[in-house]
């Protein structure tokens, strides 16, 4: 579904993407690991085509993404779900314009058929009748779901979650993430999700794939993961203090 080969980013001097190759299977949940800072939002933004390498090839739906034009890329934009790093809603919105905003934008559907589409959306991440009210009378947990129902609310056949866990309470961490597994499975989706949280990427992964040094240094199921004698890997996923990462 997405093949990403040898792919090349930097910003200057600083080589962000150093020849990242990653495959990700229709269907699966990838759950991209790394140290903050080592590319893993860089790499969303490749696959959704908001950034361009330098140097590889991303093929998404069989189309190279990194050779086509802008209004090639948003029709195949149009077939993801993306929950930003933040999940920002609008504030001046209320939660059902927020839901629906993306079908009230680019399409020509009514409005009553947009409002069941968002009730739909809004039952299936667990809140439902929340549609008049405005982000700011939500709760930080509202606001994620509201921002997952958002992110499927078109229907998309691949979903990206760029830290869908940071700043949450670990209860409602464990939340979300099983909310991202029931949708997995409600939906059939492809699912790529980029956390440095450990205990999300354990309870949500397919397989899991680490960034270090600008490449994809080991890629396996959870348990794969887990029973890794790479040291890099070893280290980052206990946490430790000791090993070849060297902190700054
Ligand atoms: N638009 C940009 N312009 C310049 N540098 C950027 C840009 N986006 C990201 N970077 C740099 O690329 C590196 C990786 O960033 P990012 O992918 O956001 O890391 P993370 O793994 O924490 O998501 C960082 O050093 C960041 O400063
Ligand atoms: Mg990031």
């Amino acid at each position: 579904m997405i093949n990403i080969i040898d792919v090349w980013k930097g910003f200057g001097p600083n080589k962000v993407l150093k020849g990242v190759t990653l495959k990700i299977e229709k269907g699966q949940t990838m759950v991209i690991i790394g140290r903050s800072g080592c590319g893993k939002s860089v790499l969303l933004k490749h696959i959704i085509g908001l950034m361009k390498p330098e140097r590889g090839k991303i093929e998404v739906f069989d189309n190279d993404i990194t050779r086509i034009n802008e209004q090639g890329m948003q029709t195949i934009r149009k077939r993801f779900g993306m929950l930003f790093q933040g999940a920002a809603l609008f504030d001046s919105l209320n939660v059902a314009e927020n839901v629906g905003f993306f079908l009230f934008e680019h399409t020509n559907m009514k409005k009553n058929e947009i409002m069941r589409i968002v009730s739909e959306k809004l039952k299936l991440v667990g809140l439902s009748g929340v549609e008049h009210l405005m982000p700011s009378d939500l709760s930080g947990g509202m606001k994620k779901r509201v921002g997952l129902a958002r992110a499927i609310a078109a229907s998309p056949e691949i979903i990206m979650y760029d830290e869908p866990t940071t700043g949450l309470d670990p209860i409602l961490a464990a939340n979300i993430n099983k909310l991202i597994k029931e949708l997995q499975n409600k939906l059939s989706l492809t699912s790529i999700v980029v956390t440095h949280d450990m205990t999300s990427a354990y309870a949500i992964a397919d397989r899991m794939a680490m960034i270090y040094d600008g490449k994809i240094i080991e890629v396996g199921t959870p348990e794969e993961i887990r029973n890794t004698s790479n040291p890099i890997v070893q280290q980052f996923i206990t946490g430790s203090a000791e090993g070849p990462i060297i902190s700054d």
